[in-house]
């Protein structure tokens, strides 16, 4: 029986983590944090909250009276870090709680690993810290030895997370591994991030507003297979190295966007080229192959099979999405602490 610390469980991906592993695991612990940002929403976590082995505690990450806390009464064997500020253009907007949350919350967290002992640090990187890639090269992948070279300010607080991870790990000789994935979408997938917001906007026959010429390429990468190779890695994973995860599955945005409509039935003439972001950047596209021959990782879905499971899952969860919109999951807070 091991014990896992499970930080931004509430978000997207913590979410689908803690989905398939309370369920998978049920002689293991999982004690999630959150501090229930706009992004942490606790209908994602309804589904597994009576679980014997699923315990919720509302608390920042950069709170480290409280993280200490925490460590102290929990005695956690593994710590997995997915708590971030998540979003592009937010960062683009206002850079510092991108700074706060994402380097010194990674920062409070490896701390107290380091004062109460861990099996293992596990921190979840992006693709995104390496920067771009033209548009020109398609024989070109991000490796994990791929300089880091960021483009946003959420990128350059992930990168600096990660070289405080890997100065923990040479330093400290703290125990950590790091994944870096490339662009999820699947099922509790906030509707601010491409995929969920066209879904939305093509169901109300909205325009469906796409940045620039919509050639931007993303390699997409369904959240279960994300999460099923994060834990591979922190199960077996060596210590202090990095893993690139990705499944080959590079889109143009306009691919992205077309196929939703198409799904759904709905005219192209919804496309609407807007203002493309600053510093856009213009491709990722991830080689995977370290984790696949070391650790035998292998995604279960391509695109085709994933957005349909996507779209379907949209669909049959409008009431999920409709307390997002309406800002109505927010009062969770007010009902559990009035
Ligand atoms: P998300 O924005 O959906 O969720 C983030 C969660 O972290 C939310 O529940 C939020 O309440 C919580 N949180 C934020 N600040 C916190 C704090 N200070 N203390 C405690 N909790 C806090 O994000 P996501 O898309 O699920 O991403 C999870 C992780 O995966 C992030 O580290 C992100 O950088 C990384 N990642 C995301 C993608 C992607 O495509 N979404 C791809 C690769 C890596
Ligand atoms: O690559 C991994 C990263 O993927 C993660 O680290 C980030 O947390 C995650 O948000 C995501 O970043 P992106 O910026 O790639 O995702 P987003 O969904 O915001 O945008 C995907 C592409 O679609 C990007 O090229 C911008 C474009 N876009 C996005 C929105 C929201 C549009 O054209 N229109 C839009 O309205």
């Amino acid at each position: 029986m091991a014990k896992f610390l499970v930080t931004g469980g509430a978000g997207f991906i913590g979410g689908n983590f803690l989905h398939i592993m309370v369920n998978k695991y049920p002689n293991d612990q999982y004690v999630c944090i959150d501090a229930l940002t706009y992004a942490g929403n606790m209908e994602t976590l309804a589904p597994i909250m009576k679980k014997p082995n699923f315990k919720f505690v509302h608390e920042n990450i950069c709170n480290r009276e409280a993280v200490f806390k925490l460590f102290e009464e929990e005695k956690f064997d593994y710590v997995i870090n997915f708590a971030a500020e998540s979003h592009v253009d937010r960062s683009i907007e206002n850079p510092e709680i991108f700074l706060r949350t994402n380097i010194l919350g990674t920062q409070v967290l490896m701390d107290a690993c380091r004062e109460y002992g861990i099996k293992r640090y596990h921190q979840v990187s992006t693709d995104e810290v390496y920067g771009d890639l033209p548009l020109d090269r398609p024989d070109l992948f991000f490796h994990e030895d791929t300089p880091i070279h960021t483009s946003s300010p959420y990128s350059a607080s992930k990168a600096s997370a990660d070289l405080l991870v890997l100065a923990y790990h040479r330093t400290f000789k703290l125990p950590v591994t790091i994944s870096r994935c490339s662009n999820n979408y699947g099922p509790y997938h906030f509707p601010e991030k491409l995929i969920p917001l066209m879904i939305q906007k093509a169901l109300r026959n909205e325009p469906l507003p796409v940045y620039g010429k919509g050639e931007n390429v993303r390699d997409w990468l369904y959240v279960g297979d994300h999460c099923t190779a994060i834990d591979l890695v922190v199960r077996h994973g060596r210590d202090g190295e990095v893993y690139n995860i990705g499944g080959h599955n590079e889109r143009t945005n306009l691919e992205v966007v077309k196929t939703i409509l198409k799904a759904l039935g709905k005219p192209e003439t919804l496309i609407t080229y807007v203002k493309d972001r600053p510093g856009h950047d213009l491709r990722y596209a991830m080689d995977p192959t370290k984790i696949e021959t070391e650790l035998g990782w292998k995604p279960e879905h391509n695109f085709d099979t994933g957005i349909q499971a996507t779209i379907k899952w949209n669909l049959e969860n409008q009431e999920w999405l409709k307390h997002v919109e309406s800002g109505e999951y927010m009062n969770w807070l007010e009902r559990q602490y009035k």
